[in-house]
């Protein structure tokens, strides 16, 4: 499931990215890789951290979670031994404009620079290097996309949402 054109999985650290924290690879990354697709096993461990886990999508229903990486560019993190270790997800048209949502390390990987290794290179996407505009909210992790160049709004004022946080309860009771 997940991204179909993309550019095949790859270990290096590419120097060439624009946004980016510019941290240097180090051998904490040694044999960490990304892919940007997600199979049926992995799948399922991201749907557990997503609405077991984490506090912003709590009790997402599988069918809209399967529908959203499907639609997203998705990033997996992997570990030397191939084993799914983070993920994150950009809905974006690829060529203007990106949300960045669901940003996850195992808890097990947390604190030792991968997560911003992770960042890095899905910033350094040719599908995601060139445009215009990123957007991502959260509630603590502020310090943390900071170093990829992101701010807080200068406009806030000319943001508008609409927000419906009771959606994935009332789809799971078929209200
Ligand atoms: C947020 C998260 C992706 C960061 O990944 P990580 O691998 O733990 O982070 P790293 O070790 O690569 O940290 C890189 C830098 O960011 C900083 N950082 C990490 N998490 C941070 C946070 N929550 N707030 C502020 N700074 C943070 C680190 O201190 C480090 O800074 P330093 O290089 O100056 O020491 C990860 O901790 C996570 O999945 N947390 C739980 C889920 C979550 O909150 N996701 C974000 C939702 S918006």
């Amino acid at each position: 499931m997940g991204d179909h054109d993309q550019p095949p999985r790859t270990n290096l650290h590419d120097g060439a990215r624009r946004i980016g924290s510019g941290a240097a690879p180090t051998p904490a990354h040694e044999g960490w890789s990304i892919a940007y697709e997600l199979n049926r096993t992995e799948a399922d461990l991201a749907y557990r951290w997503l609405s077991q886990e984490s506090y912003w999508a709590s009790g997402l229903p599988r069918p809209v979670f399967d529908r959203a990486m499907a639609n997203s560019l998705t990033v997996a993190l992997k570990d030397p031994h191939g084993a799914l270790r983070g993920i994150g997800r950009f809905i974006t048209d690829r060529a203007t404009f990106a949300y960045l949502c669901d940003v996850y390390l195992d808890p097990g990987c947390r604190g030792r620079g991968v997560g911003q290794w992770m960042m890095d290179q899905a910033l350094a996407h040719p599908d995601l290097k060139d445009l215009r505009r990123i957007v991502l909210v959260t509630r603590d992790a502020h310090g943390f996309y900071a170093k990829f160049g992101f701010t807080s709004l200068t406009q806030p004022e000319n943001f508008m949402h609409r927000h419906d946080p009771g959606i994935y309860r009332r789809l799971s009771q078929g209200t």
